[in-house]
This record gives structure tokens, sequence and C-alpha cells, in this order.
């Protein structure tokens, strides 16, 4: 690979990039969800039915996930983006932690949300919300109605964020990197597909091969170990 050739990169993170530092997935054998039955915390009608349930499960999870640090696999972007200046390298990531940003990455898209985010559902304004615990009575400090937060999560049955940028960043990508995704939630697990379509060499770093027919790599192994050897093995000048 001579990594030059590649002008804009994409990275596509889900929870195995996350994994390393100690944040379950979504779907192994200590998933996330295997706890709390996925339509009770994590659908937009569950956050309708029982707003304060998903606020408390949400609120619970919060401070762990944002006290998690990040791992070699988020240094590795961090350090491939200081290498390949010339590139434009964008994180497309699932991943509702910020560890893309503690890591010092740039250009990071939180296409299902950030869990220290909330969203006014009135007048729409986002808040940083990593220190305070929204209910069904918190009250927007921009709008001041009361009791219309809402995580600023993507739940399942609503549609991602940051769609036009994606459809930007996937129109000209030319290297596709997914990274720790088992790619059975869609839009996300199609973007693979309409990287190669578009022309892109696309590689997979995954603990477990994939039967997507559309990755021209798979490197398997825990991303914190291979995606650091893969950045010093291809893009460090030597
Ligand atoms: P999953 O839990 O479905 O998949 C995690 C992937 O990471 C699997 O393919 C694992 O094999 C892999 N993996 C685990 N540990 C790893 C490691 N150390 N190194 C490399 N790979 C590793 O999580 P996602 O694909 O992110 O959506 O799930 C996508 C979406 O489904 C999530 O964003 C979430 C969930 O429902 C919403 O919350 C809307």
């Amino acid at each position: 690979m001579k990594p030059k050739q590649y002008q804009n990169i994409v990275f596509l993170t889900g929870a195995g990039i996350s994994a390393p530092s100690g944040i379950p997935t979504f779907r192994g054998s200590n998933g996330l969800w295997n706890n709390y039955p996925l339509e009770d915390v994590a659908t937009i009608e569950a956050f309708r039915r029982n707003p304060n349930y998903v606020h408390k499960f949400i609120n619970e999870l919060k401070p762990t996930i944002l006290e998690t640090l990040p791992n070699a696999a988020h240094y590795a972007i961090t350090d491939m983006q200081k290498l390949c200046l010339n590139a434009n390298i964008d994180v497309i990531t699932q991943n509702i932690d910020t560890l893309h940003e503690k890591a010092g990455n740039n250009h990071v898209h939180h296409i299902h949300g950030r869990i220290d985010n909330a969203r006014c559902e009135r007048c729409g304004c986002i808040l940083d919300v990593s220190k305070l615990e929204v209910n069904t009575k918190t009250i927007c400090p921009s709008c001041k109605t009361i009791g219309r937060l809402k995580p600023h999560i993507v739940f399942f049955h609503e549609p991602i964020l940051y769609t036009s940028i994606v459809d930007k960043l996937l129109e000209k990508v030319d290297l596709f990197i997914a990274v720790g995704t088992s790619g059975n939630v869609f839009p996300a697990a199609g973007f693979t597909t309409i990287a190669k379509q578009k022309g892109a060499k696309t590689i997979l770093f995954d603990i477990e091969p994939s039967a997507n027919p559309f990755f021209d790599e798979q490197i398997i192994g825990d991303a914190s170990e291979t995606l650091p050897k893969f950045v010093e093995e291809r893009f460090a000048i030597h």
C-alpha cells in the first residue's frame, strides 16, 4: 500500500474499537443489551412510553462511559491523521462514547449521537450534559421548557445523524477502514458496499471475520494491537 495514493480516508468505527478500553460491545457474550432488554431502553418507542426509565438507564451508564480512557486503536487514528497531512481523514463512529475525541482524533462524526449530549425537542438546542442527570423535570436552559430534553442518542427506529456529511464522505472515499463493527445495524452496515461501489479499497479490523464480500482485506485480531501495527507498518515514514 502506498499511503500517498489515498486522499480521502474514512474510518467507520463500532463498539469493538472501544472494547479494549472496557466498554462492552452490544452483541458479544457480555454485551450491553444482555443486561437490559433493548426494547425497554434503546428504542424511540420505549423513550416515548417511559422517558424516566430510559433517562435512568442513560444516567447510570454515562459516568462509567465518560470515565473510560481511549486505547491504542483510537491513538492510532490520531497518529495516522498526523502522518498523512495531505489526506482528508474522517471518522464516522457509531459509538456514543467520546474516546475518539479524548485520543485527539479530528473530524469525528457521531452518527448515533453522544452520551454526553442532550437535545431539547422543543427548541432543538444541543446541551453538554456530561455533569447533569437529565430527567422529565429538567428545564431546557435555552427555551426554559420543562421535560423536553432527550438523550442525544439515536435510538432504534430513529434516523441517523449527519447523513449529508456521510453522503459526501462516501462519494469521494478512496480508502475505507471499518473497525470493530458487526455490520448488523443499517444504514452504517451498508457503508462498506457504497465505498466499494465508489472504487475505494476496503479493510476491516475485527476480532471476528466478516462474511461481507465487499471487504478487500480483513485484519483479524484485537484492534488495539492490529490498528497501531497497520499504521506503523503502512503509513509511518521509515
Ligand atoms: P456490535 O456489538 O454489534 O459489534 C462489535 C464488533 O466489534 C463485533 O464484530 C466484534 O467482533 C468486534 N470486536 C469486539 N472486540 C473487539 C476488539 N478488541 N478488536 C476488534 N474488534 C472487536 O457493535 P456495533 O457494530 O458498533 O446502535 O453495533 C452497531 C450499533 O448497534 C451500535 O451503534 C448501537 C447498536 O445497537 C445504536 O445504539 C443505535
